[in-house]
């Protein structure tokens, strides 16, 4: 279980960007995060894993408070926590299975690591992952070369090599053509339902976060004005999240 209490975030300038957000999200659940452009939907996400500081509040995951943890401790929590990104963030010029198997940096020593020393089960496990996200073909295949779709879908199965407990996908469908989202959300969706994993997803698309989420959190300049289940949305609190109320919108 993830629960953010009262998480505030300003930026150099003086931008509030959060303002005294609080929401809990659970593991085996989806949980779609949209608003408009500026919302926050980054910044929370990348508060969640401590990528930027915050000014306060509380990140509690798996009862640790993320917020103060030692640099070691936080190490290895990250490593549970996958990220997806909307441009894939791979190393182009390798392979499927190299840009897969990176993903099991986060958990191996330094030397190891640096020396790019995989073991046979770890190459079977990353060829195993290729499978079950489709690209069983391209496992050898440079990712310069590979569709977006495709690549999303490496970023998915670099992140499973992680053992994550937690995915933070931040816009992970924007870049993509509509069959290519469909079939990056269903993995995400076969993800918590079977692997029972939390995830989370920044979205601008209302209608796949009504389609593929359990939980849906609004965000609008910085502020929650809408928490609570995906399917029962109405239209009326959906148009409000983009038009910028400025407090819980109840029917
Ligand atoms: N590094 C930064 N420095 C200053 N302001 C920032 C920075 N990153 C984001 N912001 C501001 O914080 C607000 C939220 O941004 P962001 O989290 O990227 O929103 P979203 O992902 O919902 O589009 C915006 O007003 C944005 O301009
Ligand atoms: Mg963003």
């Amino acid at each position: 279980m993830l629960e953010v209490k009262n998480l505030s975030k300003t930026y150099e300038g003086g931008k509030k960007s959060l303002r005294d957000v609080s929401f809990t999200a659970k593991a085996g659940e989806v949980t779609a995060i949209i608003g408009p452009s500026g919302a926050g939907k980054t910044t929370l996400l990348r508060s969640i894993n401590q990528l930027i500081t915050d000014d306060s509040g509380q990140i509690l995951f798996d009862g640790q408070n993320i917020r103060e943890l030692s640099r070691r401790q936080l190490k290895q929590t990250r490593s549970k926590i996958g990220m997806i990104f909307q441009n894939y963030n791979l190393i182009e010029p390798l392979t499927t299975i190299e840009n897969v198997l990176h993903g099991s940096l986060a958990r191996k020593s330094t030397i190891a690591g640096v020396l790019s020393l995989y073991s046979k089960q770890e190459k079977q496990e990353a060829l195993q992952l290729i499978d079950e996200v489709g690209l069983k073909e391209f496992a050898f295949n440079y990712c310069s070369d590979l569709s977006g779709g495709q690549k999303q879908r490496v970023g998915i199965a670099r992140s499973l090599m992680q053992h994550p407990k937690m995915m933070l996908c931040d816009e992970p469908i924007a870049s993509l053509d509509p069959r290519s989202t469909t079939m990056v959300m269903t993995i995400l969706r076969r993800l918590a339902d079977e692997k029972q994993l939390m995830i989370l997803i920044n979205l601008h698309q209302v209608d796949i976060a009504k389609t593929y989420a359990d939980h849906l959190i609004g965000l609008n300049n910085g502020r929650i004005v809408f928490d609570g289940q995906a399917a029962e949305a109405t239209d009326r609190q959906i148009e409000a999240i983009y038009s910028g109320v400025d407090s819980l919108v109840t029917e």
